[in-house]
């Protein structure tokens, strides 16, 4: 089960009461995603590392905490608010403004009746990924996300306009502190709270001078990074699926692929705004024999050509034993593909040293 909607409100719930199996966490559990106000304690409670932060349910008990706050102060809508919920403000009015949207003027709905109001970490942004049974845990390969329309991080958020993996900063002690630190804690502490967390946790992470911390979970694979981790998946995803659904986990090898994989997110002209749809996509017959093109946005009129139907039309993908091959091969493949209007970022898997 995929978008996170359906999944707060009980589909898994439902399948399982009808006997039809299922992979996708419970709404219980789901509330992981569905509520930062839930997991932010479950943190706490835990010790699993993330930003220091309070929650509130009062607007002006929130804004008197904010006025004590030294900026960049970080603001999150309590409920699901499709990527928008969260705000960083680098001045008090700024924040007092975010307050005000969210829990006043409820540009996100019944998400804004709480807020966590939180420090704001620095540090290189990831996303690991892992399996769980309830008990068993099994990481994912781990992944980057583009989350702004433009180059250099500029523009609006969307709902990620490319991807890559592995990270690459990303290294095995790294991996080993994510899942000893931040993944099996979560699975664990799930548990105890009686919502135990049976599907793919998706952990997105500031690695800080102070190891990784949490800035969110979402409980799903992610998109578009399931469309560069899977690519690299070498056991069969369904074996898995099953292994979970089961609580089997435990007699499963999952073995992935030493290579990278880039993603680039094709975009309808004026998304994440308000976009047009139905134009034809040529071109897709032209790539390469090895690149993978997801469709989202997506459909085939009576003559069956592909138009545009929706705002992350396409994800076109590449694997190459380095993430420079990997990417090379996508963008020489995205050129050939068009639409009218489409968009898609230049960047996605630049690595740019830091000075
Ligand atoms: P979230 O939906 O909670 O992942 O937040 C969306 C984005 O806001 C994240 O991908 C980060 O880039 C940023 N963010 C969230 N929380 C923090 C924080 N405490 N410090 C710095 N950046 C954050
Ligand atoms: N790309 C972020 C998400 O799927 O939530």
């Amino acid at each position: 089960m995929g978008p996170e909607a359906p999944l707060a409100d009980g589909i898994v719930d439902y399948f399982q009461g009808i006997g039809i199996p299922i992979f996708g966490s419970t709404k219980a559990a789901t509330e992981i995603e569905s509520s930062k106000v839930f997991t932010k304690e479950l943190m706490q409670k835990y010790n699993i590392p993330s930003a220091r932060s309070t929650s509130f349910s009062d607007y002006n008990q929130a804004k008197e905490y904010v006025q004590r706050q030294t900026p960049p102060i970080v603001v999150k809508a309590d409920g699901l608010a499709a990527g928008k919920g969260v705000i960083i403000a680098d001045s008090i009015p700024q924040t007092l403004d975010a307050l005000d949207e969210i829990m006043q003027s409820r540009a996100f709905g019944t998400a804004g009746d709480r807020v966590v109001i939180e420090e704001c970490l620095s540090g290189e942004e990831m996303s690991a990924f892992a399996f769980s049974d309830g008990t068993t845990v099994i990481p994912m390969v781990a992944a980057c996300d583009y989350k702004r329309v433009y180059d250099g991080d500029q523009g609006p958020n969307t709902g990620g306009m490319g991807s890559y993996s592995p990270p690459h900063f990303f290294n095995p002690t790294l991996a080993s502190t994510v899942k000893e630190t931040i993944m099996e804690p979560t699975i664990k502490a799930m548990a105890q709270e009686k919502r135990q967390y049976k599907s793919v946790l998706y952990s997105g992470l500031m690695v800080t001078g102070n190891g990784p911390k949490v800035l969110e979970f979402n409980a799903r694979f992610g998109d578009p990074e399931a469309q560069v981790t899977l690519p690299l998946l070498k056991t069969d995803l369904i074996d898995i699926l099953v292994a979970v659904i089961n609580g089997n986990l435990n007699q499963i090898d999952v073995e992935w692929s030493h290579d990278a994989c880039v993603g680039v997110v094709m975009a309808s002209a004026g998304y994440p705004g308000s976009y047009k749809t139905g134009f034809p996509i040529s071109g897709l017959d032209k790539l390469d024999k090895d690149i993978l093109v997801f469709h989202a946005g997506t459909t085939l009129d009576s003559e069956g050509q592909v138009l545009t139907n929706g705002g992350r039309v396409l994800t076109i993908v590449a694997t190459g034993s380095t993430l420079a091959e990997a990417r090379e091969k996508v963008y020489s493949n995205l050129p050939r593909i068009h639409f009218e209007g489409c968009h898609y970022r230049k960047d996605i898997a630049e690595i740019k040293r830091k000075k």
